[in-house]
């Protein structure tokens, strides 16, 4: 975890200040009735973004200074953001179910065992008419054949580097066999534009979007 502290302290939005596209497209359907859940909610653009929308947010974060700039912000501008500093292994949902769960780049860095339980939880965080929002990597990414040549293989698709950085991909379309019982509002499957993040490499990632409604 220390390295997203590292990465957050050096840089104030290291994913961008604007939200995923797709959240801008489709958080009009999200039932405003009980809160969203931001999983992996990194800077918080996702989660500040919902809260300047009026909307009722939970973002959990294991990193310390990510949920601290989340904080900072959400005070600065009287967002009723709840900040849950935890990662999944350890997260109790406060409500019986949230509206909305946002997945933003979070399958990728998850070992299958940890998505295959994510999947399992996310039956009791939600209820029906609940919407899923998820950004992951595909196997089309040019990142995947050097993974694939120079990490160690822990699951189908799933690396760990000597840093013990896991990354995992998914293959097209496997997202809505992952997610087989919501129903599919949006699925696409692109190679992302060249970026960086931080003072990082030029990269360009192979992009896996999907809005799943319970
Ligand atoms: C690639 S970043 C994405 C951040 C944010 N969702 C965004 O799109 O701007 C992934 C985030 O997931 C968090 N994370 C890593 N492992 C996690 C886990 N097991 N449970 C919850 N969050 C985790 C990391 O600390 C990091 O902030």
């Amino acid at each position: 975890m220390s390295d997203y502290n590292n990465t957050y302290s050096s840089h104030k939005a290291v994913f961008g200040e604007k939200p995923e596209k797709i959240l801008i497209d489709f958080y009009k359907q999200i039932d405003n009735s009980s809160p969203v859940l931001d999983i992996g909610a990194g800077q918080g653009r996702h989660s500040l973004f919902l809260a300047s929308e009026g909307f009722a947010v939970e973002a959990m974060e294991p990193s310390e200074v990510g949920i601290k700039q989340i904080k900072e912000l959400a005070e600065k501008n009287s967002y009723p953001i709840f900040l849950s500093q935890c990662d999944l292994s350890e997260f109790e949902p406060r409500v019986d179910y949230y509206s909305a769960v946002l997945l933003f780049g979070l399958l990728q860095i998850l070992t299958r065992a940890e998505i295959n339980s994510l999947i399992k939880s996310l039956y009791n965080w939600v209820a029906e008419e609940s919407l899923l929002f998820i950004t992951a990597f595909s196997t089309e990414a040019s990142s995947f054949v050097l993974h694939k040549e120079n990490d160690k293989e822990i699951g189908k698709n799933s690396f760990e580097d000597s840093n013990g950085m896991v990354r995992t991909y998914l293959e097209p379309n496997e997202i809505l066999e992952l997610f087989p019982d919501y129903k599919v509002l949006h699925h696409r499957e692109y190679l992302g534009e060249e970026h960086h993040h931080g003072d990082g490499k030029m990269q360009q990632h192979a992009v896996i979007e999907a809005v799943l409604r319970v």
